[in-house]
């Protein structure tokens, strides 16, 4: 029989990875991205600092090199990200006010218009929250409080009107003070017009430590008439056995699944080896073995 891999069975959702051209030379990883995923998100190769380092020497190589990887392998990609306030260039930081505003306009607006037509869904802005539900003190909201993030919205429509456009935060997978001040902010847009179109939860988590109430959280935001997506999945090994992290895969896959509105699940890299972060939260293993993981997200994705 025919070896059958993630994408066959996510009919219902699609199921992404993060990937990275600066692991291109090794085919396996490119062989099994392409046979496994439906949908890709570049790590770090449309950010900031990778496709502006010094003022007007725009450069769009390597984020390029991924979407036609993602046309070729008939793969959804997801623009990550516009507005952050980590992996900003040197010569942003030091602006301020009128300058800075328009600085970011010219940003999207360029950016979402080099890759319009191509792109699934932006993340326009992201992380922009502390642990209790204020606002993070970043470059941005010190200059115009939450201003900028109908701003950023509405230019990232204009550029390109067929892509959905998603806020994206960490730590606001279960019902709690962070998700909550998401949750009222993405309340307040809606109402004001602002074309936000969904809410992505990262989801770096650890094995015995997923939210029960994950499901229900999805749930209250599409109810607000937005979808929402699993952006950045990984899970921490914790000391626990791979059985017990390919359980909390397939609980999280699961929240996906059961949330009508809810449309898709990314990895945040599939293999251990090139992982942002230690203590094996992949599905695959620094050898490219597929973990129980791997069986128990095709379970859940049926
Ligand atoms: O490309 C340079 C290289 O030229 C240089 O020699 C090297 C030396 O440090 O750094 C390289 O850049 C690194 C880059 O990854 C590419 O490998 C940066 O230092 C490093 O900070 C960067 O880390 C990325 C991180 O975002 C930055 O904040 C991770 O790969 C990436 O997985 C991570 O992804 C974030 C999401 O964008 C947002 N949510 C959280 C998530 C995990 O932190």
């Amino acid at each position: 029989s025919i070896a059958a891999h993630l994408k066959d069975h996510a009919s219902q959702i699609y199921i992404g990875c993060a990937l990275s051209p600066s692991h291109f030379s090794d085919s396996q990883y490119q062989s099994i991205a392409a046979a496994e995923f439906n949908s890709l998100t570049p790590e770090n190769e449309m950010k900031w600092d990778a496709v502006e380092a010094s003022q007007g020497s725009v450069n769009y190589a390597q984020a390029d090199q991924l979407v036609q990887f993602g046309k070729q392998n008939g793969m959804k990609i997801r623009g990550h990200t516009l507005v952050w306030h980590s992996q900003v260039p040197g010569w942003v930081s030091g602006l301020s006010g009128d300058t800075l505003h328009q600085t970011m306009i010219s940003h999207i607006t360029d950016e979402v218009t080099h890759f319009k037509g191509s792109i699934y869904a932006w993340d326009v802005v992201n992380e922009m929250f502390n642990e209790d539900g204020t606002y993070r003190q970043s470059l941005w909201y010190n200059n115009f409080q939450t201003n900028f993030v109908g701003d950023a919205f509405k230019a990232a429509a204009a550029a390109d009107p067929g892509a959905k456009l998603y806020i994206n935060d960490y730590n606001i997978e279960g019902i709690n003070a962070k998700s909550t001040g998401l949750y009222n902010l993405v309340k307040e847009l809606k109402g004001q017009g602002v074309p936000i179109h969904g809410v992505g939860f990262q989801a770096h988590l650890s094995t015995g430590q997923v939210p029960s109430d994950l499901a229900a959280n999805l749930q209250r935001f599409t109810a607000l008439g937005l979808d929402v997506a699993i952006t950045e999945l990984d899970i921490k090994q914790n000391g626990q056995s791979q059985e017990a992290q390919a359980q909390a895969y397939a609980s999280v896959v699961n929240a996906c699944t059961s949330t009508s509105g809810c449309v898709g699940v990314t990895i945040w890299g599939f293999n251990d080896q090139y992982s942002w972060i230690n203590d094996n939260p992949c599905p695959w293993d620094s050898n490219y073995q597929a973990k129980p993981a791997v069986a128990a997200i095709e379970g859940a994705l049926k």
